[in-house]
């Protein structure tokens, strides 16, 4: 029986992983798929969907949806969550819940007021390793916290951006290898050390600025209670894509990356640590990733997250709070640096 309708407003590259997250939750359908391009149409016939829209108002106005997911440029997802919360809808809103914290301070707000679900996609804190890891530092496991590192090594192309209508531009993206591909390293050193303040950033786009009005490089010193966090990302290396996250303590250090499956790399520490860490080393994850393989399958376990706490299960593992802070932090290196 399906006691749940959902819509997914958005159909580009992020779409397949809340089309299989959300094929994947008994009681749930995913009823309607939106996108203002008439591709729209194509996609729904492909995935099995069965009403394709062009307009976000006919999902708004639809009674039968319960909640919606919102996967489009990152200028819109402010307007967009608020319209969806004001028609009562719960939603899933894809990374970065908006571009200004003040809006996004009020849309969790708003959301609470209204008794509905508001999430923002950062599907890496649901990766077995990162839970694991934050578990192991928030029990002590690697002692005092010394210093932590995170960097992404990424490329894309100067088609990635010219043959998009909000890529590498201020306004549709608000920044590009930062918030965009960098947001998952940064946000899963905040889950893992906690709240992080920012005290020096440089940002360039040395190699795609003929292209790009924003930044293919960012480099930043922040630290989480005074413990150094030092962030690298890149859009502009000759690797695809490689992140490498070190979090290092007095007793103990763990070298992992969030590529797919999520991978712990090194381990030091007690004998407790090695165990733990040898355990969850050699447990991998024989998932097929959805979409693009280094999205990763964790979409799935925050999409059934979401829909549990809907249903009345109660809050979701990672709180709507958290994805401002992250926004806060991102917007401070962006204000710490300049191009
Ligand atoms: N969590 C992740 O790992 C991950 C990965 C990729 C993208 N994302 C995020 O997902 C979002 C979308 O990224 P993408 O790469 O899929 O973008 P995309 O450009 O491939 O797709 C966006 C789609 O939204 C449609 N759209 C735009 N405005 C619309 C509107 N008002 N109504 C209906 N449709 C509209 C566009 O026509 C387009 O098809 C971004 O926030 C991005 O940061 C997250």
């Amino acid at each position: 029986m399906t006691d749940y309708r959902h819509a997914l407003i958005g159909c580009g590259r992020v779409a397949a992983n809340h089309v299989d997250g959300f094929g994947r939750v008994p009681g749930w359908v995913l009823a309607t798929a939106c996108d203002r391009e008439p591709h729209v149409k194509e996609f729904a016939r492909e995935h099995g969907i069965a009403t394709a829209a062009q307009d976000v108002e006919e999902v708004f106005a639809d009674p039968g949806i319960t909640s919606v997911s919102i996967a489009v440029d990152h200028v819109q997802h402010g307007p967009l969550v608020e319209r969806a919360l004001v028609a009562g809808k719960h939603v899933l809103v894809e990374k970065p819940l908006c571009l200004d914290p003040a809006q996004a301070r009020q849309l969790v707000a708003l959301a609470a007021e209204r008794g509905l679900v508001l999430s923002t996609v950062a599907q890496h804190r649901y990766d077995p390793v990162v839970r694991a890891v934050r578990q192991w530092v928030g029990r002590g496991l690697l002692g005092r916290l010394v210093f932590a590192s995170a960097t992404l090594q990424a490329r894309r192309e100067p088609d990635y951006y010219t043959g998009s209508y909000w890529r590498g531009t201020r306004r549709g993206e608000g920044g590009s290898a930062l918030i965009n591909q960098g947001y998952h390293c940064l946000d899963a050193v905040r889950w893992i050390c906690g709240d992080l303040t920012t005290t020096a950033a440089v940002r360039t786009a040395g190699v795609l600025g003929g292209v790009i009005e924003t930044e293919d490089t960012l480099s930043g010193l922040l630290s989480a209670s005074g413990v150094p966090v030092t962030l690298n990302v890149t859009v502009a290396s000759s690797v695809e894509w490689r992140t490498r996250i070190e979090i290092v303590g007095e007793l103990g250090s763990v070298v992992f990356d969030l590529d797919h499956p999520g991978r712990l790399r090194r381990w030091d520490g007690s004998a407790e640590l090695v165990r733990l860490a040898e355990r969850e080393s050699s447990r991998g994850l024989a998932e097929e990733p959805p979409g693009t393989s280094y999205y990763g399958t964790s979409h799935r376990r925050q999409i059934a997250d979401f829909c549990r706490s809907v249903a009345g299960g109660g809050p979701m593992l990672s709180s709507p709070a958290d994805s401002v802070g992250t926004l806060e932090t991102i917007l401070s290196l962006y204000a710490l640096s300049s191009r």
